[in-house]
């Protein structure tokens, strides 16, 4: 993990406060998926080639929420490679299968409280 610099924290505290859907990144999530997942899932459309039993990530999409994938890959079963990916790595890769929709009744998590943060004044 590289640090925050100053630049990464403004982006990081706009993305924030600008969307409803977290600080996670699903541009590096799907960077992440493409070099780490695709060998089994399709990740995308127009991919040519996946493993039969590996589910694509516009079907898992549909059926997981967000938190079934983060708990999933923090943990993952037996027939999927545990790839020990980092918690930004998981809410980045979570971020991007979630661009492919919604389970049913499930609406998109509230932001993450933003962490302590020295650089960031505090309120009061
Ligand atoms: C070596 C092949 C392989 C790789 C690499 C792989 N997976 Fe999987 N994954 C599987 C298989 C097989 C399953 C189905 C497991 C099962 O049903 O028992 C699965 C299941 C999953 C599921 C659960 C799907 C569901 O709805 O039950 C998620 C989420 C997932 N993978 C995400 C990922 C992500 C993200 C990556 C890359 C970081 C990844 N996988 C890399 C083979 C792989």
């Amino acid at each position: 993990m590289r640090p925050l610099n100053h630049l990464n924290l403004l982006a990081l505290l706009v993305t924030v406060f600008a969307s409803p859907v977290a600080a996670a990144d699903a541009g590096k999530g799907e960077t992440i998926a493409v070099r780490w997942c695709a060998a089994c899932h399709l990740v995308k459309p127009g991919q040519s080639q996946a493993k039969a039993d590996a589910p694509p990530f516009t079907a898992i999409a549909t059926r997981r929420t967000y938190e079934d994938l983060r708990l999933f890959l923090a943990n993952p079963y037996p027939r999927m490679p545990d790839m020990s990916l980092t918690r930004d790595e998981i809410a980045d890769l979570v971020a991007f299968i979630k661009t492919y929709g919604l389970a049913p009744g499930e609406t998109p998590p509230a932001p993450p409280p933003v962490k302590d943060d020295p650089a960031r004044p505090r309120p009061g």
